[in-house]
């Protein structure tokens, strides 16, 4: 008998922790399917959601985890560990100065070059789009100062990500306070129902915008968000390494109609990622420009 079993202390089983060359495989199996990239000093987030996911599945370890991942493809438990490990901060008019630039430039820009191609729809992309804040941002832009200004013009608004469980979160519309603080007054009181301290968006805005489940590091999945003319990529790229963020811009450089544009987050750029755009600065944003 062994000298813990002797002590009747809890023996701690050796498959519950996760070994060095576990983390490698678990790190490498997330990035292969996702482009996210724990580094090591992020090892300890890595663990403790997984560690949750082996409660809930009462399984005995990492490796009886990890097994479970090689066998399922993107809807069985590769989903929800997707659903436990991604980071999904945000909220409405996050980073004013982007729907600034495009209410009063890009939209009004990529509006111009479509009529003069004979086209009626502006079609706009909220790539990593977490419960919907910035499309429903766009939305509510669109709605109160854009269609009136070019009521010619059909704006089609989508937002996808890999979480399902914020997609169905953006799908419902209904946020906290924090996620609506920005939201200027006028709007809030005309598109927002409150209800004690939750807040629901109405119906008008929310069928403005179609959600889609899209793995930005799957290229079929992101084949098929083709012909679009804006898209926003804000605050997912971060987690990514050089290469899947490579992947990833050149995938929506191909989905992008020429002279569409591509913005990402507020201290993000594409130094070094790709030659493909063309950087346009302006005041206080650049803006990625398909030439
Ligand atoms: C921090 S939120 C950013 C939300 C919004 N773009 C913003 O700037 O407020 C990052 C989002 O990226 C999503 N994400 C992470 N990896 C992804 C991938 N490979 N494909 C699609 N979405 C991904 C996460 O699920 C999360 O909702």
């Amino acid at each position: 008998m062994s000298l813990l079993a002797k002590l009747d202390l809890p023996v701690r089983n050796k498959q519950s922790e996760l070994t060095d060359d576990m983390f490698e495989r678990l790190r490498s199996f997330v990035y292969k399917k996702t482009g996210i990239y724990f580094q090591d000093n992020k090892r300890y987030l890595l663990e403790s959601r997984i560690g949750r996911r082996l409660i809930a599945l009462k399984l005995s370890g990492f490796p009886a985890y990890y097994e479970l991942l090689l066998k399922g493809g993107m809807n069985g438990e590769l989903k929800d560990l997707v659903n436990a490990i991604t980071i999904n901060e945000t909220f409405f008019f996050r980073n004013l100065p982007k729907f600034d630039l495009l209410e009063k430039e890009l939209i009004p820009e990529i509006v111009e070059r479509r009529a003069g191609e004979g086209k009626k729809s502006v079609r706009i992309w909220s790539a990593a789009c977490s419960t919907g804040d910035e499309p429903y941002t766009i939305a509510l832009i669109v709605k109160e100062r854009l269609q009136r200004k070019f009521p010619q013009v059909r704006f089609e608004i989508a937002g996808t990500d890999i979480n399902t469980q914020v997609l169905e979160k953006a799908k419902a519309g209904i946020y906290g306070e924090y996620g609506v603080r920005n939201v200027p007054p006028p709007m809030m009181r005309k598109h927002f129902k409150e209800d004690g301290a939750r807040f629901q968006l109405s119906p008008e805005i929310r069928k403005m915008v179609k959600y889609h489940h899209v793995n930005l590091s799957d290229r079929v999945g992101m084949g098929r968000m083709r012909g679009v003319d804006l898209v926003l990529c804000a605050n997912v790229l971060i987690y990514f390494d050089t290469q899947a963020k490579q992947r990833v811009v050149s995938s929506i450089y191909n989905n992008l109609n020429p002279g569409g544009y591509l913005l990402v987050g507020f201290s993000e750029t594409l130094y070094g990622v790709t030659q493909s755009f063309q950087p346009v600065r302006f005041d206080k944003i650049i803006a990625y420009k398909k030439g």
